[in-house]
């Protein structure tokens, strides 16, 4: 369904009229316009790599399941298959975004960097430049409504540790972590003990590596089937201190005292945590069994590196051949979105926390940075979808100069 391009208009040659722009082909963008697509309001989705989901596609490690239940993480309109597993395998996920998208017929362009989105106050509407990696070539498109569904996860952190450009061995982030192979028999450490850092950890150890993983800060450690009671359970408005109680209770059955391994757990309790703050507990994939046998070794911050030598905060130094970071992600919204009007916070997140976070002014809207995971994709594809086809409901006025209706 091609838009025609405004006609007659003092506007820019080149540049293309849209009705929505969103940033973004990660399941909040295809979310969002699957969602405007039901209510027959046309986007255009602008996507910097060659594929939809790339985020699943090309930057997470081969065994990654989907953490919830899959009732949990279908899509707006979209459930998942009586006959898919419980647990998406990541294959399985990236099949489903594809479908997802050519299912609703929504229109992506693959290769399109945004590298700046402004408000244009004199015509009122967002001027956003995106790169046609391809060729090279900036295109311009102009759009009253702009989504921005770039995720939360743009782009790896990896600390500054001294020496650690010395190191001999492979370094890498866990962005680009895939399998454990060429890793058998060797000394991997692997940094930070997120959900990806306790699972490379896993998938390493599984593989033969001699496995040491360090634990900076406190963690809520959970399984799976008591994450999926609990979200349950919040579905049913249990108050969150009641679902604390009930999911400490049953972790202490699973797990015992966590700390007596090094895995402190953190005075606010888990759902809560999730709830209200960025931190997220981490479910175990079998990390847990390996640390108390002593598979994997728990060690303290790492302060230095020298050679093949990493230092610890307890003054213990040993050696290694390769070192994993798994430590985290930041969005790179700030970098391209100018003029947002305070909906973006200094950090690339939704500044204001739900559920007032998704609408900003001017048209801006952002999907997927609230830290709610593929559950506030839904959420927000929903609440932005409505918000702007309420409004052109209402916007009675025929003709604003230079927008043609078509079918
Ligand atoms: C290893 C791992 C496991 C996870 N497991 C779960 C899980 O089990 N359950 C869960 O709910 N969440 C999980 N998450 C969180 C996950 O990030 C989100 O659920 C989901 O991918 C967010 O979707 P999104 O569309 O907001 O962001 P993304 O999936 O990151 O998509 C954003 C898209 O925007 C594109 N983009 C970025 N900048 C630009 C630009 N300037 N121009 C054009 N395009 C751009 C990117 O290429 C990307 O395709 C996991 C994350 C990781 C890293
Ligand atoms: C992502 O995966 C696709 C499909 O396998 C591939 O064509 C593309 O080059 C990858 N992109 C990056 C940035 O690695």
């Amino acid at each position: 369904m091609a838009q025609q391009a405004a006609e007659g208009g003092q506007r820019p040659a080149g540049e293309e009229q849209e009705e929505v722009i969103i940033v973004g082909a990660g399941p909040s963008g295809l979310a969002a316009a699957a969602c405007l697509s039901l209510r027959g309001v046309p986007s255009l989705v602008l996507e910097r790599d060659d594929c939809v989901g790339s985020l699943w596609r090309n930057r997470t490690y081969d065994r990654v399941r989907l953490h919830l239940a899959k009732q949990h993480c279908a899509l707006p309109h979209a459930p998942h298959d009586a006959a898919a597993p419980t647990y998406l395998p990541r294959d399985d996920f990236v099949r489903y975004l594809e479908g997802y998208a050519s299912r609703f017929g929504l229109r992506v362009r693959l290769r399109r960097e945004v590298r700046e989105a402004r408000f244009d106050e004199a015509r009122g509407e967002w001027v956003v430049d995106a790169v046609d990696l391809a060729t090279g070539k900036t295109e311009r498109y102009a759009t009253k409504h702009l989504v921005a569904a770039a995720g939360e996860n743009d782009e790896k952190v990896v600390p500054e540790v001294p020496g650690l450009e010395g190191f001999p061995g492979k370094v890498l982030h866990a962005c680009e972590y895939r399998t454990a192979k060429g890793m058998e028999g060797k000394a991997v450490l692997v940094v930070g003990s997120g959900n990806s850092g306790m699972e490379i950890a896993y998938d390493l150890a599984e593989a033969g590596a001699v496995t040491s993983i360090i634990v900076r800060s406190e963690l809520h450690l959970v399984t799976k089937e008591i994450w999926n009671l609990a979200m349950t359970l919040y579905g049913y408005h249990l108050p969150l201190w009641l679902i604390d109680r009930i999911v400490l209770l049953m972790c202490h059955v699973v797990f015992g005292d966590t700390s007596r391994y090094g895995l402190r757990r953190p005075a606010i309790g888990p759902f809560s945590m999730k709830i209200n703050t960025p931190a997220y507990p981490v479910v175990d994939v079998g990390t847990y069994a390996k640390i108390r046998t002593g598979e994997i070794q728990v060690l303290p911050e790492m302060r230095s590196v020298h050679g093949n030598v990493v230092e610890f905060a307890d003054g213990k130094r040993r050696p290694f051949d390769a070192i994993v970071f798994a430590t985290g992600y930041r969005s790179t919204t700030k970098q391209w979105l100018k003029s947002d009007d305070g909906l973006i916070g200094e950090d690339g997140m939704a500044r204001r926390s739900f559920p007032e976070h998704w609408k900003g002014k001017n048209g801006l809207y952002c999907a997927g940075m609230v830290r709610r995971g593929l559950y506030g994709s839904c959420e927000d594809g929903e609440f932005i979808a409505e918000d702007i086809s309420s409004k052109k409901k209402h916007q009675t006025k025929p003709d604003d100069g230079h927008e043609k209706k078509s079918n």
